[in-house]
């Protein structure tokens, strides 16, 4: 055995996180959703699988490999993504929502491929709201997680976050300015403010799997605490 053991924040504990896009399906062909590479919150299963952690990762569709020891569930739509958080939140201390869930889905899903019409005459599409996933964690009376949100932003960042970790009624949120270069949604690195009821704290910019260690510390400190 190994005399260098790594630090062990959240050995024995469970985490859920979820990943990636959405995909809202129009038709058999046809779907909404993002450019979401979901590169942030396969970082943060990884740091937590690491921390000692047992990890379930609820993916979206995106094109990465799975964290060495963390269980994943892939789902396509909201409504899976929110099916399977909900009963891995059942069991789990630390909720984690990373995904770039879609805000909105079709109304309808047609059962076979939309035709479009002969003539040039507009077409409207109706669309209906989503469940908030992590909103829906964080209003649990019981078998509550400490929860943890993202807040993309391009304008305003920290106060449309403070405003998310409020009506959300999270613990934390970690708030993300989508509209700088090199940073966010696509991006290998991202820089981000963290915020929560004390204040916030601002993590210089650095690669998303460097961030993601420093996030899980955070997080198994503040998780600790509750
Ligand atoms: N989120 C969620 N379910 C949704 C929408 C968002 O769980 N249907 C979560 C995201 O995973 C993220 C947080 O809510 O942790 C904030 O997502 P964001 O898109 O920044 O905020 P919204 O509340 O959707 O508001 P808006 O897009 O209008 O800024
Ligand atoms: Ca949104």
């Amino acid at each position: 055995e190994s005399l260098f053991r790594p630090q062990q924040s959240l050995a024995g504990r469970k985490v859920t996180i979820t990943a990636g896009p959405t995909r809202e399906a129009l038709d058999p062909v046809r779907y909404l959703s993002n450019h979401s590479s979901g590169k942030m919150g396969f970082a943060l299963a990884a740091a937590a699988q690491r921390a000692g952690a047992e990890v379930t990762l609820i993916a979206g569709p995106v094109n990465l490999a799975t964290p060495a020891g963390v269980k994943r569930v892939d789902v396509t739509g909201a409504l899976e993504m929110r099916d399977a958080a909900e009963r891995a939140a059942d069991l789990c201390d630390i909720f984690i929502g990373a995904a770039a869930v879609a805000d909105f889905r079709p109304a309808e899903v047609a059962e076979q491929k939309i035709k479009k019409r002969d003539d040039n005459s507009e077409e409207t599409l109706a669309l209906i709201k989503n469940p908030d996933i992590v909103a829906g964690i964080a209003a649990r009376k019981e078998r509550r997680p400490f929860t943890v949100g993202f807040a993309a932003e391009t304008e305003k960042v920290v106060e449309h976050a403070q405003g998310k970790l409020a009506r959300k009624k999270l613990d934390m949120i970690v708030a993300n300015d989508v509209s700088v270069a090199d940073s966010g949604f696509n991006s290998d690195r991202n820089a981000v403010t963290v915020i929560d009821a004390n204040g916030s704290m601002a993590l210089p910019s650095a690669l998303k799997t460097e961030l993601a260690e420093q996030l899980i510390e955070i997080i198994a400190a503040k998780a600790q605490k509750q």
